[in-house]
């Protein structure tokens, strides 16, 4: 099929591993204790959109015809793969710990047999994508203050925030269990950076640009932080999870590398879209607040490329809009400003890039879903 075909529906072509997904994950999250197992499920609840599994389960598919390589020669550390684009992030000693035994996890969720080419421990692992995103949402929605999630309260505002912080442990942890059962020790290492890229992320969002100054000035620098933030906090989950997936069709090194670069551009083209939705689209639509990012004192792209022709925006960008009248003012800059185009042409070049990553792909069903998701990337309006 040709590109925006629309007898491409990505979902329809791994519906039948898409039905048992949340199922699958509430299994996986079941705690004897009720409250904690209510909060710990509150978002598998309201349905999500589930891009990253979709991802996961397509990228399965799609290497499945690729050539193959037998594992375990030549592994990977994922701090080498991540190199060109995080030099800040610094793989820890992995210390083994013992895990307590868990009656729901021990029981192996076990997957009624398709015709299908996808694995088992692939479908495993589109769940622990899932659970991670997830997680972070639990505890993103504390550190944004957000009341809103998927049209429906916030975990932190149903239950507050320490049930809602403790729940988000607890999907990671669950997370990691499923991990570690897969018995493969490449794909841990991933999954586990990708947990610390998504709390490094959030860290330098914090603090808005590379050095915390009053008055910062714009260099083009300031876009690099920007990007390499977004790969952290946004990208790394999808590039590191489309990698794994590869990894566990025991993919050849060059399919391997492929898929982690469709993911990786088309992360950070998700979160540019994602960072101008705030601007244009009503809450109401969103889900979720719009018009946050200035309330929470960040810049994001829009803002950044309107800063680099308005330099006025730097002392607001320095004291994070937190003037009476600063988020006001730095939104009709940005809607004045041709930041908004700028960052959609950002995301165009990153969603071309994610395509021609998988050119090489022999051409499948799965592949065009893929190329599908990159195009509708540019069109979602939540
Ligand atoms: C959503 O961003 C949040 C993320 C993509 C990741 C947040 C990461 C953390 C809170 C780090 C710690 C968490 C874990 C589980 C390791 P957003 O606030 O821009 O999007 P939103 O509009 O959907 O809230
Ligand atoms: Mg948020
Ligand atoms: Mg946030």
């Amino acid at each position: 099929a040709s590109h925006g075909d629309v007898s491409v529906d990505p979902l329809r072509m791994v519906a039948k591993e898409m039905k048992f997904l949340t199922g699958n994950i509430r299994q996986l999250l079941g705690s004897g204790h009720p409250s904690l197992d209510t909060v710990a499920k509150y978002y598998t609840q309201a349905e999500g959109k589930h891009v990253r599994p979709l991802l996961v389960l397509l990228m399965s598919r799609a290497t499945a015809l690729a050539p193959k390589s037998p594992r375990y020669n030549g592994q990977q550390s994922a701090a080498d793969i991540d190199h060109a684009i995080s030099p800040m992030s610094i793989l820890a000693d992995v210390n083994p710990t013992s895990l307590s035994t868990n009656p729901i996890t021990d029981s192996p969720t076990s997957y009624p047999a398709t015709d299908s080419d996808i694995l088992p421990s692939q479908r495993r692992l589109a769940e622990i994508t899932e659970m991670i995103h997830t997680a972070s949402l639990l505890h993103d929605d504390v550190i944004d203050h957000s009341l809103s999630r998927r049209g429906n309260p916030s975990a932190n505002l149903e239950f507050g925030n320490k049930m809602a912080v403790l729940a988000g442990d607890f999907l990671l942890s669950r997370a990691s269990v499923a991990l570690a059962r897969l018995r493969d020790a490449e794909v841990t290492e991933l999954l586990a950076t990708v947990i610390a890229n998504l709390v490094e992320g959030e860290f330098m969002q914090l603090k808005n640009t590379a050095r915390d100054e009053k008055n910062p000035v714009w260099t083009e620098d300031t876009i690099t932080y920007y990007l390499q933030k977004t790969y952290l906090k946004s990208a790394s989950l999808i590039s590191k999870s489309c990698r794994a997936a590869a990894l566990l069709g025991s993919s050849d090194s060059v399919t391997v590398d492929a898929a982690y670069s469709y993911g990786k551009n088309l992360g950070l083209a998700f979160q540019l879209v994602d960072d101008m939705l705030d601007y244009t689209i009503s809450g109401e639509e969103l889900g979720k607040p719009a018009g946050a990012d200035l309330e929470l004192g960040l810049a994001t792209a829009p803002l950044l490329f309107a800063w680099k022709n308005n330099k006025e925006l730097g002392s607001l960008v320095g004291r994070k809009f937190a003037k009476e009248g600063d988020v006001t003012k730095a939104r009709e800059m940005v809607l004045q400003s041709d930041g908004l185009e700028q960052t959609r042409a950002l995301a165009e070049e990153y969603v071309s890039r994610a395509i021609a990553s998988i050119d090489a792909f022999p051409d499948c069903e799965a592949k065009d879903g893929l190329v599908e998701i990159a195009i509708k990337t540019l069109k979602r309006r939540k």
